[in-house]
């Protein structure tokens, strides 16, 4: 006797559907998993075995054989459990047919029977509605995370037997998926704020310029100074995601099992602050079934790597590619998973190994030679792609116990949003460009004539910093988003002057 059943998985972060078929026929005692499954899932067998018995039903000894289809897709994870458990009892006519054919299954089974949360429950959502199925039987905890979804219904169990008398009919499960759709936070709830901050206008100023326009931005400065506090407070300022970026980040959040129970939607947008030891793979995703790494989990936010010349070459080497693409694509034998990775990076450094270079408070102990090669470490190829370069300095004690706060985040993204506006409709007619720091050289030829004036101002910068013909660029497109800021159609030279401060890494001293 033969069995299908309908179960999901995800590829990259998107939903899959997944045949699972148990075939029970006459011969020696056996239970066997085939279709590519890793180890996480051939250890359902234990678990189903335990938990169909501890439901109260009896599995024969006969050969049990499970395929999952399709056959050439790696399948991980503990979602199938469920789905396995009713394939048997379907086969031996525990469950009925009736509802089978229009319910996606997925959970995993503790020995007893309960049913725990899986990963990846809102990409298969989504998948679930797209293919027409009607409803999705899921643990209990994930719940929330597929009620985003309209259009299906949303059957939340807590154990192995509900869902089986749901499935024969002999319950009914009425779950208000609305009511239950469970946003995390508004986006005007974060818990840090510009208002904190106290003087630092030059750090701040640099921070709107970069929100406005999307640069990547980096902040030298000793410990103490304010680095992480302003980095953290950097994604307060952005303009508040739309749906489908919610959805997006949503989504890579659910494939990592990053989500916290009971949220259905993420709706501020992320910062991630990997250490320095990170691997490669941690950063940019992989794995034998690739999973995203923390460039795509701050997709849509904030990518802050602190102590930037501490991380290994080849990490800050990786990072080149999404960094110009905006997605990172994964290729193994038998797939190739691409993952969106549309961050934006501040980075954070001391200006030499013991920090104090330029303090007025401590001595600096580094010789000349060191703190050269501790400023090379971060290559010239990274570098080209940070347009914002500041120095930090530590603010004065009596800055500090003033008691002014600051300008509130609030005020500084209505600016924000404003300047972006005009980037939209300047863009409007160049697919996948949204922001000035995405402009190619064409694109800024086109949109950023300079006149007479602030030609000069950046051609004599050039000679006297010794500017390479990138950072040329780099000054064009800081000038355009600044006067984007003023509401300004022409770029003056007052632009320009403001954007050449903010290119000091390039200044002689580091190169
Ligand atoms: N401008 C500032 N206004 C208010 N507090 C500050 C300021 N700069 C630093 N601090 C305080 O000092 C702490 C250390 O700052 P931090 O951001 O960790 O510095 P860094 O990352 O540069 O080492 C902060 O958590 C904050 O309490
Ligand atoms: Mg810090
Ligand atoms: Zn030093």
């Amino acid at each position: 006797m033969l069995s299908v059943i309908n179960s999901a998985t995800t590829l990259g972060i998107d939903g899959v559907i997944i045949k699972v078929e148990a075939d029970i026929s006459i011969g020696l005692q056996n239970f066997s998993i085939v279709g590519l499954p890793e180890a996480s899932v051939k250890e359902s067998k234990t678990r189903v075995q335990s938990a169909v018995k501890n439901s109260g039903f009896d599995i024969p000894p006969k050969k049990i054989t499970i395929n999952l289809a399709p056959a050439d897709l790696k399948k991980d994870g503990t979602k199938f459990d469920l789905p396995i458990a009713i394939a048997i009892l379907y086969a031996l006519q525990n469950v009925r047919e009736e509802r089978l054919g229009e319910t996606v299954i997925i959970g995993e089974l503790s020995l007893t029977g309960e049913l725990r949360p899986v990963k990846g429950v809102l990409p298969i959502a989504v998948e679930t509605r797209d293919r027409g199925f009607k409803y999705l039987l899921l643990p209990e905890k994930n719940a929330p995370e597929a009620s985003v979804v309209d259009n299906i219904s949303v059957i939340p169990v807590s154990n192995l037997a509900q869902a089986i008398s749901w499935l024969n009919k002999e319950t009914e499960i009425n779950y208000d998926r609305e009511n239950n759709c469970i946003i995390r936070d508004s986006e005007t709830e974060y818990p840090e704020d510009f208002r904190d901050v106290k003087g630092q206008e030059h750090a701040k100023r640099a921070l709107e310029i970069a929100a406005s326009g999307g640069h990547n931005i980096i902040m030298v400065g000793p410990p103490g100074s304010g680095k992480t506090m302003l980095a953290r407070r950097l994604r307060t300022i952005l303009p508040p995601m739309n749906f489908n970026e919610s959805l997006e980040t949503t989504k890579i959040y659910s494939v990592m099992g990053l989500l916290k129970t009971g949220i259905s939607l993420i709706r501020n947008r992320p910062f991630r602050s990997p250490h320095h030891t990170i691997s490669d793979v941690g950063l940019i995703g992989g794995g034998s079934i690739p999973k995203p790494g923390e460039v795509s989990v701050s997709h849509n936010g904030i990518l802050f790597l602190d102590e930037l010349p501490e991380f290994s070459k080849s990490v800050l080497e990786v990072l080149r590619q999404p960094m110009e693409d905006r997605e990172v694509t994964i290729s193994r034998a038998l797939l190739s998973i691409t993952y969106p990775a549309n961050f934006m990076l501040v980075a954070a450094m001391n200006p030499c190994p013991c920090g104090y270079l330029g303090d007025p408070n401590h001595k600096c102990l580094c010789s000349y030679p060191t703190i050269q090669k501790y400023r090379t470490r971060i290559s010239g190829p990274l570098l080209d792609r940070i347009d914002i370069h500041i120095d930090v300095p530590p603010v004065q004690y009596s800055e500090l116990s003033s008691q002014r706060e600051g300008e509130p985040s609030s005020r500084i993204r209505e600016r924000v949003i404003r300047a972006r506006q005009i980037q939209e409709e300047r863009f409007r007619k160049h697919s996948n460009i949204y922001c000035n720091s995405q402009m190619t050289t064409r694109l800024i030829r086109k949109y950023c004539p300079l006149n007479s004036e602030a030609q000069e101002l950046i051609r004599n910068a050039m000679e006297k910093l010794h500017m390479s013909a990138r950072a040329h660029d780099r000054i064009i497109k800081l000038a355009r988003t600044i006067a984007d800021i003023e509401e300004s159609e022409k770029i003056e030279a007052r632009h320009i002057a403001e954007a050449i401060q903010y290119r000091t890494l390039d200044r002689n001293q580091f190169n």
